[in-house]
């Protein structure tokens, strides 16, 4: 079909330019705005990160100032919301909750639904990185059976989503700084990825021109899946599936190889990465330094330590390039943060909001940017006549 080629899942195909982050999968390299990914970690915090991310540039001490007190100002939601939640059934999947309400909050926030208001955008993307942990805090409540708990403007960004998720009205709630600062950290490993499949939705949707809540919430349901951000979740379920068969970690790596029922080591692999991925590094450290401050220990990061060991030694995944990705040890700390496993893909789409956003404003505002549409190549009949309903 003329000028078309086929390129299945992207793997060569670049649909945009971006200045926002910068991603060189054979060596490894991540960096947000030119910043490398291990110094964000290091010495930043989540905020500024995201300030970095949709701004560009990283704040001064009173930009960021202004952009925390601007946000804490809109972490409440509306009363009405909390409606849709008593809509939902209890063991409702969190992430479902998620979409659907970030989806729901273009129809409290009307005024915002023209992309080109540059006020209305910045409205927006306050009130997106504002609510989203109040709205992941009440999913959890809702699960749990718990009334919800406000949120508090003193607070940190992260520190504020820790009361709303684990503190209850009857008890004085304590923070453990320990899992405060290793989710900050977390949340700034997660902040943004360049065209991911949840990313490329948000832009893909955003260039209808759909307002900014429609684009996001469609980002979480891309997010979703087990192949993308849903692999931390699917990651724990496999870990604790070993520990119930024995702990046998030879035997499932045989399953693998031999793609019984498409069984994946989740956790593993790449489309970019190809050497290691340099955020699974950062991981790995924290995990074990969070599982230590916080006194616990996991039989399941043994099993996960074998897994990875006995995976790097061998041939299947050597050949295909396959190395530990961001959520092989992302699961192991958010369960020993006291993280439910539902609760894990919530905690990725926290961090990759501020991402989300800045690819959003970066589409909408290039000049001659054209709605995204992809081309096919067609396998169906190339032409019949239609038969009548009493003929066939
Ligand atoms: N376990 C076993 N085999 C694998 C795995 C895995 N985790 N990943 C890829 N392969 C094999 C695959 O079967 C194929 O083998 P063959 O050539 O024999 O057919 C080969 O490696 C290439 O795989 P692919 O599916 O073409 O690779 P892809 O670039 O399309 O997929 C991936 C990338 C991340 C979806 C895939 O590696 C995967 O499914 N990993 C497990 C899920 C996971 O951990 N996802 C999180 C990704 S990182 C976080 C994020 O950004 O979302």
């Amino acid at each position: 079909t003329g000028l078309v080629t086929l390129d299945a899942g992207y793997g060569n195909t670049a649909g945009v330019k971006s200045a926002i982050t910068y991603l060189d999968g054979e060596q490894g390299i991540l960096r947000y705005r030119g910043y490398p990914i291990e110094q964000v970690a290091e010495r930043g915090n989540f905020l500024e990160t995201a300030y970095l991310l949709i701004n560009g540039e990283l704040p001064t001490v009173d930009e960021l100032a202004g952009f925390q007190t601007e946000i804490s100002q809109h972490t409440m939601l509306h009363e009405d919301v909390k409606r849709f939640y008593d809509g939902f059934p209890r063991d409702a999947h969190p992430m479902a909750m998620l979409s659907s309400v970030v989806s729901a909050l273009s129809t409290f926030y009307q005024d915002s639904h023209n992309p080109f208001d540059e006020e209305q955008r910045h409205i927006s993307t306050i009130r997106l990185l504002a609510k989203l942990p109040t709205i992941a805090a009440y999913a959890y409540k809702k699960a749990i059976g718990h009334p919800v708990v406000y949120p508090r403007n003193d607070l940190g960004y992260v520190e504020n989503f820790l009361q709303m998720t684990f503190s209850v009205p009857a008890e004085k709630y304590e923070l453990d700084p320990v899992v405060a600062s290793a989710l900050d950290k977390l949340l700034i490993l997660h902040a943004d990825h360049e065209q991911n499949c949840s990313t490329s939705t948000v832009r893909l949707v955003g260039s209808s021109q759909a307002n900014m809540f429609a684009s996001i919430s469609a980002g979480i349901s891309a997010l979703w899946g087990p192949l993308h951000g849903g692999a931390n979740q699917a990651v724990l379920e496999m870990l604790e599936q070993i520990q119930r068969d024995g702990g046998d970690v030879d035997s499932f790596i045989r399953k693998v190889k031999n793609k019984e029922d498409g069984v994946r080591l989740m956790g593993f692999g790449h489309r970019v990465y190809k050497s290691f991925d340099p955020r699974a590094k950062i991981i790995k450290d924290a995990a074990h330094q969070v599982l230590s401050a916080l006194g616990k220990s996991d039989e399941l990061l043994d099993i996960a330590l074998k897994l990875e060991e006995h995976a790097l030694q061998d041939d299947y995944f050597v050949s295909r390039n396959l190395y530990p990705n961001v959520d092989f040890y992302t699961g192991l700390i958010y369960r020993a943060m006291g993280f439910p496993t539902s609760m894990f893909t919530v905690l990725f789409a926290m961090g990759r909001l501020p991402g989300w956003i800045a690819q959003w404003h970066e589409m909408i505002k290039e000049p001659g940017s054209r709605i995204g549409r992809p081309r096919q190549i067609y396998t169906g009949v190339v032409e019949r006549d239609y038969v009548p309903v009493e003929q066939r």
